[in-house]
């Protein structure tokens, strides 16, 4: 049963193309030292941080589904932005550079504070100059997307054929790209043999839960997708993702009901990109009992607010709990000031 609605589901999607520059599936692994440590629940990590180009991370899913629409197009130039530390458009940058596209990026500065001297020149701020990417230098309003839309038409104006990628790589069709995780998670589980009681992971600009909520409705019905809020805006981050899913939805004739989005508040910490007491401590102790690089602005308060629902007795001892490692660790090398290691 499971299995025919994975091959219908997976019919569906593939009538979205993707330009198959992202590594899949990403490997599904457990987490024996910390699900030991914790007393359970039995906790697995989805490394999409192996994503593979650019240093990997669930933009590149997405990506591969968006991008195909700007090389069908005939756009010689992606336009996207972000944060100075950014790891969406460090992925856009290095697929660009892939594709053998122009990138420009509006670079927003003000909504975070540089935490350390190197905020401006290490981590994803160097990554994007490797890749050679346009910075223009942008204050933030509040609007993700506006500086990235004038950017893209100022390029108009002089000639180009720009592609806007949004802040996140977050629209309907990034969103559809992102259920193929749910895909790759029922067929690993499936051959594990366990079904997850839930799914958790940072959430921002929200397509990436959205995709997960779509996709998981439709072959892990008993798994709940747990989307942590990291951007300190629960609501806003809620309303997006039931936008996009439903929109998802209607794009691949799935179901799709409110009732299955669900957004975590309480581990944002004091705003966006500031990482908190829970968030450091998070971050050491998946360094010292796993290897695993988790960042200050996503990660660490991805990480933090399980622990936490772990703490709270959320899942029984015996439940599989799967962790998405969403990518971000070129962020440790900016935040190296603020961390106690
Ligand atoms: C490392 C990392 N994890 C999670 C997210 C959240 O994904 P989304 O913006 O699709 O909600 C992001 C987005 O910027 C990210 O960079």
């Amino acid at each position: 049963m499971e299995q025919t609605s994975l091959a219908d589901f997976s019919v569906r999607l593939a009538r979205f193309p993707r330009l198959g520059l992202a590594h899949l599936p990403t490997p599904l692994e457990p987490l024996e030292r910390l699900t030991s440590y914790l007393g359970g629940p039995r906790l697995w990590v989805k490394r999409e941080d192996l994503t593979g180009v650019g240093f990997g991370g669930n933009k590149l899913r997405k990506l591969d589904y968006v991008l195909h629409e700007a090389v069908t197009s005939g756009a010689d130039t992606l336009v996207s932005g972000g944060v100075v530390q950014s790891n969406s458009q460090r992925q856009v940058a290095a697929a660009a550079a892939k594709l053998g596209l122009e990138c420009h990026l509006a670079v927003y500065h003000g909504r975070v504070e540089p935490p350390s001297p190197a905020y401006g020149h290490s981590g994803n701020a160097l990554l994007n100059r490797l890749y050679c990417a346009k910075l223009h230098d942008v204050p933030w309003t509040g609007d993700r997307n506006a500086a990235i839309k004038s950017l893209a038409d100022e390029l108009a104006d002089d000639g180009r054929k720009p592609f806007v990628v949004p802040y996140g790589v977050s629209n309907p069709l990034g969103a559809v790209g992102y259920s193929s995780t749910a895909a790759e998670l029922a067929r690993q589980c499936a051959k594990l043999d366990f079904s997850p009681a839930a799914i958790v992971h940072c959430s921002g600009s929200a397509a990436t839960q959205a995709g997960l909520v779509v996709g998981t409705a439709e072959l892990l019905s008993s798994t709940r997708v747990v989307g942590i809020d990291i951007d300190a805006e629960p609501e806003r981050v809620r309303d997006d993702v039931v936008t996009y899913a439903a929109a998802a939805a209607d794009m691949l004739e799935a179901d799709f009901s409110e009732e299955h989005v669900e957004v975590i508040a309480g581990h944002a910490g004091p705003a966006y990109g500031v990482p908190h007491e829970a968030t450091l401590e998070a971050i050491a102790l998946a360094g010292r009992l796993e290897a695993m690089e988790l960042d200050p602005v996503y990660l660490g308060k991805g990480m933090a607010g399980l622990l936490a629902l772990v703490e709270t007795g959320h899942w029984g001892k015996g439940d599989d709990v799967i962790f998405i490692h969403t990518g971000g660790a070129p962020t440790l090398f900016a935040y190296r000031d603020t961390l106690p290691f």
